[in-house]
């Protein structure tokens, strides 16, 4: 495509709605101008102020989430051509390259509340589960913090880049709309807290929520999550350190009774 084809081309967009919780759910389809480097939010800001669908039918402006605009806070993630993202980083010319029409949907795992915005609170009270924060006790000064090797460092890190974004657990056959699996993001961010020393104080609360119903125990290992997590996060060893972790804390109950 030409840069001056593309400047002024116009990409279709078909988008699933629904106007409130139990409502049941339609397509609507809108032409937008998107010009070079436009994301799926840029498009639907001016799809919102132009709500006229391709047939000429007057609809309500689009619904969506969305907050930092910079891939941090996942509140954006929807699916978009059948792959769950971030519509923030979701770049018009890359998905040109799938599919000549955008397809956006609400992610499948959660309740909708309106269009594409979805109610999450599942995935922050999962973090609630395995309390997923270093446990310090009032404002007064407490000197330095614990150190850490440049490898602490390098491991944890790379488990503090999770957002909340949800891909993982759209993308996980055992993570229903309706069960009580907790998901590979609060597993890692359980692996996350425990590496920390202050935040190991809280292992085995963490550990005992994860060993129970809906725990690490229902994960059947597919590791559909590692390959669409954003952050690249490792999940899937994660998951087996928090297994390995499970299973010497449950050892360690059985003989000490506690
Ligand atoms: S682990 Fe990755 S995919 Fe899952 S919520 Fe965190 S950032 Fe998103
Ligand atoms: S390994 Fe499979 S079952 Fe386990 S959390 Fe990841 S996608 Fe879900
Ligand atoms: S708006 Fe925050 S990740 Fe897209």
């Amino acid at each position: 495509m030409s840069s001056e084809t593309n400047k002024n081309r116009t990409i279709r967009f078909k988008i699933k709605r629904q106007d409130a919780p139990d409502s049941p759910s339609y397509w609507d389809e809108f032409d937008a101008p998107c010009p070079p480097g436009a994301n799926v939010i840029s498009c639907l800001l001016w799809i919102a102020a132009n709500p006229t669908t391709t047939t000429g039918r007057q609809a309500t402006p689009v619904a969506w989430d969305c907050n930092c605009l910079e891939e941090v806070c996942g509140a954006c993630t929807m699916v978009i051509n059948g792959r769950a993202r971030q519509s923030c980083s979701a770049l018009i010319d890359e998905l040109q390259k799938e599919d000549p029409v955008v397809t956006l949907e609400p992610m499948s795992k959660f309740p909708v509340v309106r269009d594409l915005v979805v109610d999450r609170s599942r995935i922050f009270n999962a973090l609630t589960k395995v309390k997923a924060w270093v446990p310090v006790d009032g404002m007064h000064a407490m000197g330095p913090g614990p150190t850490e090797t440049p490898q602490q460092q390098e491991t944890r890190y790379a488990l503090s880049r999770c957002m909340s974004c949800g891909c993982c657990l759209e993308a996980c056959p055992q993570y229903l709309i309706d069960n009580e699996f907790i998901g590979a993001h609060a597993i890692s961010q359980a692996r996350y807290f425990n590496a920390h020393a202050t935040g190991a104080s809280l292992a085995g609360n963490r550990l005992d929520a994860l060993e129970g119903p809906g725990g690490i125990t229902d994960c059947g290992n597919a590791q559909n999550c590692v390959k669409v997590c954003p952050k690249e996060i490792p999940l899937t060893e994660s998951i087996a350190d928090i297994g390995r972790q499970t299973t010497v804390h449950a050892i360690e109950k059985f003989f000490t009774g506690k």
